[in-house]
């Protein structure tokens, strides 16, 4: 095993020149300014890379990501990138994006003790433990585990609506948009989960209606 990092030198050389073959200038116009529409939360999963499932270029979306895609409230670093997305570049929209199959909702699911990190996850079982009675009526283990993925993505997208960044965003009158969407990695597909929330109001109404959605899929089959 080789302890440089050759290969990924030669690919980026390779990626720079098919950019520049494609836009001569690309890089030098965005060395000048970021104005990206976007600002992505989502999960560190090596699977759900924010740029390239949008299919988007350098310089298009500002990107946050975690652990199963968790806003807490006392997150500085989270809460940062947050604020400069909003105040600095004025995002339009934010998008919390979860994904199926997320190791890190399956070890919170299932109490698994992994280290440090399960005090991290304990905000996804706080989001089970909320939701457990609707939750547990569903039959298997994997259509669960779907929903808690969902459930995660909405709760976040509630935190985020209640930070002083948004508040203040809102009240001083500026359009940004919250989203949740879920990212399948079967297929490689986003949905939205249809909360989106551009103010303050009747926002735990919509909370709520988003979930009964969520178990009234599950209800379906
Ligand atoms: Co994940």
């Amino acid at each position: 095993m080789s302890n440089r990092l050759d290969f990924l030198l030669k690919q980026n050389r390779l990626w720079s020149q098919s950019v520049k073959d494609r836009d001569h200038h690309f890089f030098r116009n965005l060395a000048a300014q970021q104005n990206p529409k976007y600002l992505w939360i989502g999960c560190a999963d090596s699977r759900v890379p924010a740029n390239e499932i949008l299919g988007l270029l350098p310089g298009e979306v500002f990107v946050h990501r975690n652990v199963a895609n968790v806003v807490v409230h006392t997150d500085l670093n989270c809460l940062s990138v947050l604020q400069y997305a909003v105040d600095a570049l004025h995002v339009e929209h934010i998008l919390v994006v979860g994904h199926y199959g997320c190791g890190g909702v399956t070890a919170a699911f299932h109490n698994t003790r992994l280290g440090l990190i399960d005090n991290w996850l304990r905000h996804v079982q706080d989001v089970r433990d909320k939701h457990r009675t609707r939750l547990m009526a569903i039959p298997d283990t994997a259509r669960q585990l779907d929903r808690l993925c969902e459930l995660n993505v909405l709760e976040q997208v509630l935190n985020l609506s209640e930070t002083t960044i948004m508040h203040d965003a809102w009240a001083r009158g500026q359009e940004v948009t919250l989203h949740g969407l879920i990212y399948g990695l079967e297929d490689g597909i986003l949905h939205d989960l249809n909360m989106p929330v551009s103010t303050d109001d009747e926002l735990l109404s919509y909370y709520e209606a988003a979930v009964d959605r969520l178990f009234a899929a599950s209800e379906r089959g």
